[in-house]
This record gives structure tokens, sequence and C-alpha cells, in this order.
């Protein structure tokens, strides 16, 4: 496969340094599930003398300088930059977007307004924008060319996060919304729902922990999700994921407005772990390394398909053991090295972002998005299943169950123990929506 290469367009010239906003992926291809690249939007510094770096690689990325100029309206570009990245989360046609948006913009030397047209005019709410993925999640996002308005919803300290991220010049608007009396305006005419508000893991907790706390944040938000935007996709960030999404449904169920194709749990971040650890154990590629995750999002419920992953490679049964269960308790190994200032944050709003771009692709026509997702299924007695789908203008167009077929006798025996928890997860999420309705 060939190493995507990176055109970094618009550089902006801050005192004596020059400040490379955006890099665009050329060649990457957005593969079918975990293959997918993100395109990365990242702000890297550096001083004038940009043609002494062609070998930095900060953040995997290969800068080649060139001198020749992109004159970038009102910017004092003074350095073509093009680059080489093994990774990205935006699709080819993405990236090309974004970039005929600078280009466009480029050739209009007198214009002095910053802002770019976006390639299409979808519209993502992040509600717990403010929190330790929402913020970072909300950077990401604000670099698609598909998104034409951000909406930011907390319950504080969401102006300033949506100040800062307004003066980035990519195409989104971004409005900030504070508080439940300001969740309806945030909320109408909005596509994408992006929800990690909530509360997140301390050491020595399971994610069921927070059920509790969780379960509560988010039926309160897709209760206002269901009255104001009930087409929009739903994704569900909060934890416990094998319970947030079940008590998503049955809010939906209750007012009368649940399209199963459109609610997902996020579970992106398995597939982007899975990949990682296999990648660095094998010595691979990683931009070519696709495993599916099935099952839920929580310890064992968590199994990788380390037999169907690709490109093919033979495991040791220690190390699909050593893997499975290091996959399994990657957010632990992150909670654990926070030492009680959270858990997974920034991998989290990657893999956030990668599954909104993939959302937003879809809804853009693009016929070739799959995505490992947690969701409404048929592939087992379960009625919720985290496996790999096709995603479509209308949701979820198909469940990929080839994935399930010719399994490892270790793999159907952790298919079989995980399915006992997560119909515990399942049947505890229902309960709790059902029980509030009684009481009510
Ligand atoms: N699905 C996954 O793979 C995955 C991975 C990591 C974390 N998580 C979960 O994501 C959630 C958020 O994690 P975090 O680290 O960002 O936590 P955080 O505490 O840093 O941020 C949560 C944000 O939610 C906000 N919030 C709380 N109640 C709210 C409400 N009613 N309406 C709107 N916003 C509200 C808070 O003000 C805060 O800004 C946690 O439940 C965590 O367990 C999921």
């Amino acid at each position: 496969m060939l190493l995507p290469s990176l055109s970094c367009l618009p550089l902006e010239t801050f005192q004596d340094e020059v400040l490379v906003l955006v890099f665009f992926c050329e060649e990457c291809e957005m593969a079918a599930t975990s293959a997918t690249t993100f395109s990365v939007g990242s702000a890297i510094s550096f001083g004038p003398k940009a043609s002494q770096l062609p070998h930095s690689k900060p953040f995997g990325v290969r800068f080649n300088s060139k001198n020749s100029l992109a004159n970038f309206s009102g910017l004092k570009a003074a350095t073509f930059v093009s680059c080489e990245s093994e990774t990205s989360f935006m699709s080819k046609e993405t990236a090309q977007a974004l970039r005929s948006s600078f280009a466009r913009k480029a050739q209009k030397p007198n214009q002095t307004q910053y802002g770019l047209q976006p390639q299409a005019s979808f519209k993502v709410a992040i509600l717990g924008a403010a929190g330790g993925i929402g913020q970072p999640l909300a950077l990401l996002v604000k670099m698609s060319p598909l998104v034409s308005a951000l909406h930011l919803y907390d319950i504080a300290n969401v102006k300033g996060v949506a100040a800062d991220l307004s003066h980035c010049n990519t195409p989104s608007q971004v409005l900030d919304y504070t508080g439940a009396s300001e969740l309806a305006n945030c909320l109408k005419g909005v596509n994408v729902v992006v929800i990690p508000a909530g509360v997140p893991r301390k050491p020595g907790m399971t994610r069921d922990d927070l059920f509790n706390i969780n379960a509560n944040i988010v039926k309160t938000l897709v209760e206002a999700v269901a009255d104001n935007c009930p087409d929009a996709f739903i994704h569900i960030i909060s934890n416990p994921v094998n319970s947030t999404v079940p008590i998503a449904a049955e809010v939906l169920k209750q007012k009368g407005v649940y399209d199963p194709k459109k609610l997902f749990g996020v579970t992106t971040l398995d597939v982007v772990r899975a990949n990682t650890f296999v990648a660095q154990k094998k010595n691979l590629k990683l931009i070519d390394v696709d495993v599916p995750v099935i099952g839920g999002h929580a310890g064992i419920t968590i199994l990788p398909l380390l037999s169907k992953t690709k490109p093919s490679v033979s495991f040791t049964d220690e190390e699909v053991k050593e893997l499975t269960v290091r996959i399994q308790n990657a957010g632990t190994e992150v909670v654990e090295a926070k030492a009680g200032a959270g858990s997974a944050t920034l991998s989290m709003a990657y893999a956030a972002a990668r599954f909104v771009e993939s959302s937003l692709r879809a809804l853009d026509g693009d016929g070739d998005v799959y995505e490992c997702a947690y969701v409404e299924s048929n592939l087992t007695e379960l009625p919720f299943f985290a496996s790999r789908v096709k995603l479509g203008r209308k949701g979820v167009e198909a469940l990929i169950s080839s994935d399930l077929q010719g399994l490892t006798e270790y793999e159907q025996k952790a298919l079989d123990a995980l399915k006992p928890e997560l119909k515990g997860s399942i049947e505890k999420g229902i309960a709790f929506v059902q029980k509030e309705a009684v009481s009510a």
C-alpha cells in the first residue's frame, strides 16, 4: 500500500514562527472498518527554517518542505510544505475537499475573511463538550470540511471552549450552549449528536460503577434529542456503553421516534487500540492493520477477532491471550496511569472523531463506509451487539455477519463467555428506563 502523502497548505506566520494548520491526506483510503484512516489536523509550530525539518516525525508525520509559496489570503504564508503521514482520519475525498477549499481560498488573495466554505453542510452537536473527551473531540470535528456548524453543549465551562475553537480558520461555525435551558436550541437541525457527557472512571472502578450517574444524564440528553432532532445519528460515548445505548433506545421508543439504524454505541476506541497493539506486536504498518472488535464495550465483553486481522497474520496462543487481555483492559491501563485524573480522553476523542467523520461521509452519500459499533442487532440472541456495520445515509445499512463465522476455539469460548455479562448490562439499562416510567 502506498504511504499517504499529506500536503499542508495553509501556513500562518506568528512573529518568527510558522504554524502549520492543516494536513491533507492524498493517498490514504478510508478502508473498511478499522483500517480506516484518520486524517490528522495537527497544529505544529516550528521555526522559520522549515527546510531543516524534512526528517522530523512528530505524531508519526514526516515533513518535506518545499520552497513553493502557497499564497493564502490574508496569511503571511512563506512556505509550501508537503508531508507524508502513516495515519489519517479523513478519507481521501474529505481531505481533497478540505484542500480544494483552501485552494479556492488561495486563489482570492484580496479576500480578507479567513472563513472557508464547508464542502457539505452537516451540523454536529457535542453534549459534554467542555470535558476531557469533549474538548479534543470538538477540535478534531472542527477540522472536518463536511461540517458547517459545530454546536457545543455542557452544563458549565463551554463558552471558553467555543471561543477558543472558533478562532480556528476551518469551515464550521462554532456555537456554545450552556445548561438545560439552551439544550433544545443546541439540538435543532443537527445531523449528528455525540454524547460524551457524564463522569469518567477513577482507579478501581468498573464502567458499570458509573451507571447510577451516567444513566440519568444519558436519559435526559436523549429525551432532548428525541424532541429536537429525532432524525439525527446518535453516538453514545458515556459509559457504561453496554447499558447507556439500551437506555437511549428505550427513551427514543417511549418518545415514538426510535430508529435503530441511527443509534450507535461508540466502540471505535477498541478497534483503534486493537489495530495499534497488533501492529506493534507484529511489526506491521499501522495503516494496513484492521482488527474487527465485537461484543460490547467493557472488560470481557470487548472481543477482538484477531483471527480476522487484516492483513492476514498468525498469532501464537500466548500472543492471542496477551493481546486480547491488553485490548480488553486498555481503558484501565489509562485510568491507572492517570491515577485519578480521569480516563482515556485523547485517544477516545481521536476514535470518536473517526466515527463522526465516517458517519458524515455516509450521510454525504459515500457508499463504502464500514465501522464497528454497538447497535441493535440480530447477529446473536442479544438485542444489542457490537460488530462491523455498513453505514449509509439512513444509518446502519447492514450488519456484517461474516466476521462471526469461522471463529477460533478461543474466540468462540470468549464469545460464549461474554454473552451473559452483556445480557445483564442490556437488561439493566432497559429496566432503568422502564422503572422510571412507572414511577413517573
Ligand atoms: N466509549 C468509550 O470508548 C469511552 C472511552 C473513554 C471514556 N468514556 C466515557 O465518556 C464519558 C466522559 O468522559 P470524560 O473523560 O470526557 O469526562 P469529563 O468529566 O472530563 O467530562 C464530562 C463532561 O460532561 C459534562 N456533563 C456532566 N453532566 C452533564 C449533563 N447533564 N449534560 C451535559 N454535560 C454534562 C461535564 O460538565 C463535563 O464537561 C465518561 O462516561 C467515560 O466513562 C467512554
